[in-house]
């Protein structure tokens, strides 16, 4: 890899020497046992689809893969509906009273809710989605904070045959404009407001302005009451959920949908301003996320308490809070909050109050906990813990070894979950009873998941050595395409190495053929886990009235992963001063979100550029980390670059 950072961090990742056998008594009873690779990687498609006919299916399908690179069709004549896999399945077995969340609201407030307490209330609200007039094919857009009523909507939809679309709450009213309108989603569901460290976000206050910036298709909102903060309901558009599934029988007949019907679309950021909507469909989906979370997972259904602490709005909790977990029968935590509210210890209270036996979190989380100190988890009994998941970001093995010591007392397996939105599901992750670990890599490709390290040229990588990950066959879970756009789709993933999918990680593999992730290859940033692009971040700037122009780069962070990093000219008589870097905070915070805020603004005259006009972002990333500069003879200016990284200092200088 080109960046510097990267090839330091290779070094050190490949010179840990530490491992971790399976323990026996976790090999023991694994769902996992060795020689599954070498079955699955002898025959793929029969592998998925022993996978697939483990689901519940109207009509069980006799095809396995129609692969027209890139798009992939599977078990495409097969007939299922996603709402009955994950929950009339397991009612129908006598299973009603099982679990299947614990939910804990920020302030306290709990309940708990049973697979027939949830098929109940998803069909109640299927059945009043449907007297609004939702029907199959349609989009419906959820804004929601973590309470049952988000699982309920997207289920909900599911049943009745229209995909969701679900954004984050930390999202904004800009955010929503376009996820709405680039899918035309005649519906949107949210609350009045969400709990966020004792504070409300007002979801609805947000649906309300970007309503005024035009979203044509919507016909519908309906507002679940959470924290009961007074909202404007527009008459014959607004209407409370309460009324909507008021006089509504709790059964629904669930649409039979196609394999490769659409089961929800989830918005990402690319390297451009426009987000990507990917798509999911529903069997090949549902397969790849009920085999991984069953596999890496070691799910048992009537022993496991799950946690995945992710927000449903992003990929993690799709795949790993409603999908994979349901249609597995699992019983979960839902949290609807922060970790540090009301104190550091809330997550640790959660596993030991619900005897929490997987955890399934974040680096940017676990880092957090290292630096609030281990007193906090010791308060706890987590002796129930058995298991430690990781995603979002490469784990540095000071984190690892932390999560193992600390929170796993040692005695659990810590598995490191390589995956994207695009893929569904978990791609690169350790099986518990079978691989050997090591701090700081997510070790071995799932089975049936065909993966390489090429170089530039697109030629293998021999190990050990980084280079581009490439994925080198179709997977179920797979993303089918980016919504109204084929040629995106084509382009962003399958056209720098013919025949293999670009994921946009760097990555090395090591002699033993585990893999060690280093990072995006784009311009694409991880805040807390969070993706966003520094395009997305530069258009929200330029729109504020002061701004000329705008070059935003991620820089490392200790606790976020990346923290954004904006350099800024100023338009006429403007003035660059900290009263206008906090306005622009402010105003990207409001336009786009608050976690995509920089953190650093840097004002400068003119921003480096090529002589052809380009900016030089390798230029301000190595400004933003503190490096001194190489050759700078294609500046435009060269007393620019000076001025830069004067400023740059300064300005991280007084965040110390
Ligand atoms: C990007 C995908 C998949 C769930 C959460 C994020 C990074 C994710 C890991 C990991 C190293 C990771 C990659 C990837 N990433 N998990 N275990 N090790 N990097 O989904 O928002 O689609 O982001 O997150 O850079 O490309 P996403």
């Amino acid at each position: 890899m080109s960046n510097p950072t990267q090839v330091h961090a290779i070094e050190a990742l490949l010179s840990e020497e530490r491992r971790f056998p399976p323990p026996p008594e976790v090999t023991a009873q694994a769902n996992a046992q060795p020689g599954i690779h070498a079955r699955a990687e002898a025959d793929p498609l029969a592998f998925w689809q022993s996978w697939a006919l483990q689901l519940e299916w109207f009509k069980p399908p006799e095809q396995i893969l129609e692969w027209n690179e890139p798009f992939a069709r599977w078990f495409a004549d097969g007939e299922l509906n996603a709402s009955v896999n994950a929950l009339d399945r397991h009612v129908q077995a006598g299973r009603a009273a099982t679990v299947a969340f614990y939910f804990e609201g920020e302030p306290g407030d709990r309940w708990t809710v049973t697979y027939g307490q949830l098929l109940d209330d998803v069909c109640r609200f299927a059945n009043g989605l449907r007297a609004l007039g939702v029907k199959k094919g349609d989009r419906v857009a959820i804004y929601l904070p973590m309470i049952v009523e988000l699982p309920i909507a997207m289920l909900a939809c599911a049943r009745i045959g229209a995909a969701h679309s679900v954004i984050f709450g930390g999202f904004s009213a800009d955010s929503i404009v376009d996820r709405v309108n680039d899918s035309q989603c005649v519906a949107l569901i949210t609350a009045d407001a969400g709990w966020r460290r004792g504070k409300p976000v007002p979801l609805k206050a947000n649906v309300d302005e970007a309503f005024t910036k035009g979203m044509p298709s919507l016909q519908t909102v309906i507002v679940a009451r959470r924290v009961g903060t007074p909202v404007d309901l527009v008459a014959g558009r607004d209407r409370w959920w309460d009324d909507v599934v008021r006089d509504q029988p709790s059964i629904c007949e669930p649409e039979r949908m196609n394999a490769e019907d659409l089961l929800f679309l989830l918005y990402t950021s690319g390297t451009t301003a426009k987000p990507k909507g990917i798509m999911h469909t529903t069997g090949g989906y549902l397969t790849g996320v009920t085999a991984t979370h069953k596999l890496v997972f070691d799910l048992k259904a009537t022993a496991d308490v799950f946690w995945c602490t992710a927000d449903i709005g992003w990929v993690t909790g799709h795949s790993y809070i409603v999908y994979g977990p349901l249609c597995n029968g699992a019983t979960s935590v839902l949290y609807e909050g922060s970790p540090d509210y009301p104190a550091f210890d809330r997550f640790w209270e959660i596993v030991e109050r619900y005897r929490v036996t997987i955890l399934y979190t974040a680096p940017t989380a676990i880092r957090t906990f290292m630096k609030w100190g281990a007193e906090w988890p010791n308060k706890h009994d987590l002796s129930s813990l058995r298991l430690l998941g990781s995603v979002g970001e490469p784990i540095n093995p000071e984190a690892w070894m932390w999560y193992r010591d600390v929170i796993g007392k040692g005695r659990c397996p810590v598995l490191d979950t390589w995956w994207q939105t695009e893929t569904g599901s978990i791609m690169i992750a350790p099986l518990p009873g079978i691989t050997t670990l090591k701090p700081g890599s997510a070790t071995q490709p799932f089975p049936g998941i065909g993966v390489d390290i090429v170089n530039e040229a697109g030629a293998t990588v021999a190990p050990p050595g980084g280079g581009y990950i490439v994925l080198t066959r179709p997977w179920p879970a797979m993303l089918r395409g980016i919504y109204g756009d084929p040629e995106r789709y084509e382009q962003t993933y399958w056209s720098r190495f013919p025949h293999r999918y670009l994921a946009g990680d760097g990555c090395s593999r090591d002699t033993d053929g585990d893999y060690w992730f280093l990072g995006r290859i784009d311009d694409v940033m991880n805040i807390s886990g969070h993706r966003i692009s520094t395009a997305e971040v530069e258009s929200a700037l330029v729109a504020h009235p002061a701004v000329a122009e705008a070059a935003v780069v991620g820089k490392i962070d200790d606790v976020t992963g990346h923290a954004v990093c904006a350099f800024v000219s100023v338009r006429g008589d403007a003035v660059g001063s900290p009263e206008l870097g906090k306005e622009l905070r402010e105003h990207v915070g409001r336009r786009l979100g608050k976690f995509t805020a920089p953190k650093y603004v840097t004002f400068t005259q003119e921003l480096p550029k090529t002589r052809s006009g380009k900016i030089m972002r390798r230029l301000l990333r190595d400004i933003a980390e503190g490096r001194m500069l190489g050759d700078t003879t294609t500046l435009a200016d060269s007393g620019v670059v000076a001025e830069l990284q004067a400023r740059a200092k300064a300005e991280a200088a007084k965040e110390e």
